[in-house]
């Protein structure tokens, strides 16, 4: 629809951690916001280990190091997933010096990309693993921070260490914690309650509880498959617990009418 006034809600996946699902969370829930209607654009920002694209099955010709090193127009990065309202903007992967956070040249990614980024509603960060500043700046730009845990000690300690990082350097909030890997419910409350007290009594932090996903095999299926578990698998147990954290989010957006729009890179 033409003119039509979006959401542009940024959200990023954090975890510390590597290997906790981070990709496949990013790439199934933005197709759970997308069969909920929305227009969404999935930006892959690990720069070190891209790889929404191996999840995808494709080989896109231009990536986010063209927007930096030349002047290609963002639009020309975009790669159509779902008709119009699911699309990418892929990753560099391995190259080094996009590794290194600088500054400046972060900045002019972010102006560039913000133009295109306002036609859609909902546009999903998938983020290296880590606490280096290239991570946990773009985490900071966005308006909501989806932190992905899983019941492992490793990866509360290293969660903590990430929302330590955006509380006190970028003076963040809005931390949503979605569970992974988990065997149910009860499991997944008393993970995210372990990292909600931390953060409530150390930092003064106090985190959202959006959902949990199940262990599940599908997962590994449709990675080596290389078809998205949304495509793959609909009715799939992991497709429900992520249909369940989409509907949550789209409340909790909903109940936030002042949250910041588009991506904002904090000095
Ligand atoms: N709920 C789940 N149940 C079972 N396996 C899962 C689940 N979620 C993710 N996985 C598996 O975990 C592995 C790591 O997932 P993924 O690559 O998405 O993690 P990541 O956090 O992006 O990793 P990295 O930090 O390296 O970027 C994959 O093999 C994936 O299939
Ligand atoms: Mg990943």
């Amino acid at each position: 629809m033409m003119g039509m006034e979006r959401k542009n809600i940024s959200i990023s996946i954090v975890s510390g951690k590597g290997g906790v699902g981070k990709t496949n969370i990013s790439l199934n829930l933005a197709y759970m916001l997308y069969n909920l209607a929305y227009k969404v654009i999935i930006l892959d920002c690990d720069l070190g280990l891209a790889n929404i694209d191996i999840l995808l099955g494709i080989t896109p010709k231009k990536n986010l190091k063209d927007i930096i090193q030349s002047d290609v127009d963002p639009e020309e990065l975009i790669v159509n997933i779902e008709r119009q309202d699911l699309d990418l903007i892929p990753a560099a992967s391995g190259i080094p010096e996009l590794l290194e956070y600088e500054r400046d040249v972060y900045f002019l990614l972010v102006q560039k990309l913000n133009n295109v980024l306002k036609k859609y509603d909902f546009i999903i960060l998938d983020l290296g693993a880590g606490i280096s500043e290239g991570v946990t700046s773009f985490a900071a730009s966005t308006s909501l921070k989806i932190i992905l845990i899983t019941p492992e000690p490793t990866s509360l300690t290293d969660s903590y260490a990430v929302i330590k990082i955006l509380k006190t350097k970028y003076n963040q909030s809005n931390f949503l914690v979605v569970v992974n890997m988990v065997e149910g419910e009860s499991q997944a409350r008393q993970t995210f309650e372990r990292l909600n007290v931390a953060c409530k009594r150390f930092l003064g932090v106090e985190l959202g509880y959006l959902g949990y996903i199940r262990e599940n095999k599908d997962f590994a299926e449709a990675v080596s498959k290389q078809i998205p578990l949304a495509k793959l698998k609909p009715q799939s147990e992991g497709c429900k617990d992520l249909m369940a954290i989409a509907k949550n989010l789209v409340k909790v957006v909903d109940q936030l009418p002042s949250l910041k729009k588009g991506l904002d890179l904090i000095d």
